[in-house]
């Protein structure tokens, strides 16, 4: 296999274009050499040090300019580094109760997450995830906390007709009513900034996670955003929650972190969190071996650089006219012509694609039909990657892709996926007998 910019080639030396950048993983684009030297610069040096008996200087270095990308809300701060999303997620649960407990607020265990979210497969970060098919044959072994609803405009549960804007306050007071009842005993609240592969990038109605911010600050609930996706510059801000203006109290990053180039993971935890253990116990009580791994935090250090030199967190903002996300936007939104179409949604450089029988009464595809994965494949004869998912609708029935090209991509890279996505569409239609126009 070789990777160069946003093309793949299998060992048959068959191309492909990246669209959905691995999974949401890759946004600086394949094969950068910066970081693979980088990577050999710090193995030569020294490969790896226990955290129980060193810090390394790449560790101390990177560490300052992720707070510092995270921005002002986390000066003196601190990162905890992982090897990915769902150790993150796992330490990021853990990191909240033991501030709990170190401000004497023992009682508060219990983490809310949403329905039809994602937060990773190990069995803590399972039972916060909302999605059903990856959760149903563990849930005997999970621990079950409340999960609540989130807005999704498509089917928004309250058939309003105002972007979501009443209704998002509507979820916001079912999290506000979830904490109530729990008597105390709330820890945080995860969530997705923008939903990932479960929901397919639906992105929240105004003012929904500013109110959901404001009744955790107000209840002792610590907030928790999962920018395992949405995070380092892939929807054209540093992170997700700056669109709106949220300030959590821990920020979970991996995924684009490294784009790939190494496994690793990031816990975010701002001084409130920091300053609360320090003056406490004094320490995490928590841990993993490849915790900080140099080779790693050279690789995320490089990528950082990397995405600063070439400005690919602007390059990723749909919103700013002339950059690639803008113009991804624009080719994507042509895909709404397409009879078995019901929504394309998405910001930056991470957009859904969900597929309906009938546009007008929105009825998905019976699951065992996998119209997602045979969009999917008729993409991928024709040289194009994307992400099919199931499970829009109910957790079940609804399918969708995600993209998530990275923000290297050209307009006439753009083009041309587009009109493969399309052709591909088209072509799962056909295989189903459906009726063309
Ligand atoms: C939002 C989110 N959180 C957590 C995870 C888990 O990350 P990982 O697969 O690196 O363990 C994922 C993975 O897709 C994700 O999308």
């Amino acid at each position: 296999m070789r990777g160069e910019g946003i093309y793949l080639w299998d060992a048959e030396g068959n191309k492909y274009l990246d669209l959905a950048g691995s999974a949401a993983v890759n946004f600086i684009g394949h094969g950068v050499a910066e970081i693979s030297a980088a990577m050999a610069e710090q193995a030569a040096e020294v490969e790896f040090v226990h955290t129980s008996q060193f810090t390394t200087p790449v560790a101390e270095a990177y560490a300052e300019e992720l707070l510092a990308f995270a921005g002002e809300h986390f000066r003196g701060g601190a990162v905890y580094f992982t090897c990915g999303g769902s150790e993150s997620i796992e330490t990021a649960l853990k990191l909240a109760r033991q501030y709990q407990v170190e401000i004497g607020h023992g009682a508060r265990h219990q983490i809310i997450s949403r329905q039809q979210s994602y937060h990773g497969s190990t069995l803590g970060a399972l039972s916060v995830s909302g999605n059903k098919r990856r959760r149903e044959i563990y849930l005997p072994m999970v621990k079950e906390f409340p999960h609540v609803g989130m807005p999704y405009c498509y089917r928004c549960a309250f058939d309003c007709t105002d972007g979501c804007r009443n209704c998002g306050q509507q979820y916001a007071a079912e999290l506000e009513r979830a904490i109530e009842a729990s008597n105390g005993a709330v820890a945080a609240f995860l969530f997705e900034p923008v939903s990932g592969a479960t929901l397919g990038a639906v992105v929240p109605p105004a003012g929904y996670l500013q109110s959901v911010a404001e009744i955790c600050g107000r209840d002792g609930v610590l907030l928790i955003a999962d920018e395992v996706m949405t995070g380092m510059g892939r929807t054209g801000r540093n992170f997700a929650v700056e669109h709106w203006n949220v300030m959590p109290d821990i920020l979970v990053a991996a995924k684009g972190l490294s784009s790939g180039y190494a496994p690793l993971g990031a816990v975010i935890a701002s001084k409130k969190v920091v300053d609360a253990i320090a003056a406490g116990s004094g320490a995490f009580l928590h841990g993993f071996t490849y915790n900080a791994h140099p080779i790693s935090l050279a690789a995320g250090r490089a990528v950082l650089r990397y995405l600063r030199e070439k400005n690919l967190v602007e390059a990723a903002d749909s919103g700013r006219a002339g950059t690639p996300a803008a113009e991804f936007k624009k080719a994507i939104g042509q895909l709404r012509d397409e009879e078995s179409v019901g929504d394309v949604r998405g910001i930056g450089l991470l957009w859904g694609v969900e597929f309906v029988v009938d546009q007008a009464s929105k009825r998905p595809f019976a699951p065992e039909k996998n119209f997602s994965a045979r969009v999917a494949a008729a993409a991928l004869k024709r040289g194009l990657l994307v992400y099919p998912m199931q499970g829009s609708v109910d957790g079940i029935s609804g399918d969708h892709l995600l993209l998530a090209p990275p923000a290297v991509i050209s307009a006439e890279q753009i083009a041309w996926s587009v009109e493969q996505l399309a052709a591909s569409v088209r072509e799962a239609q056909l295989s189903l007998s459906l009726s063309l126009r």
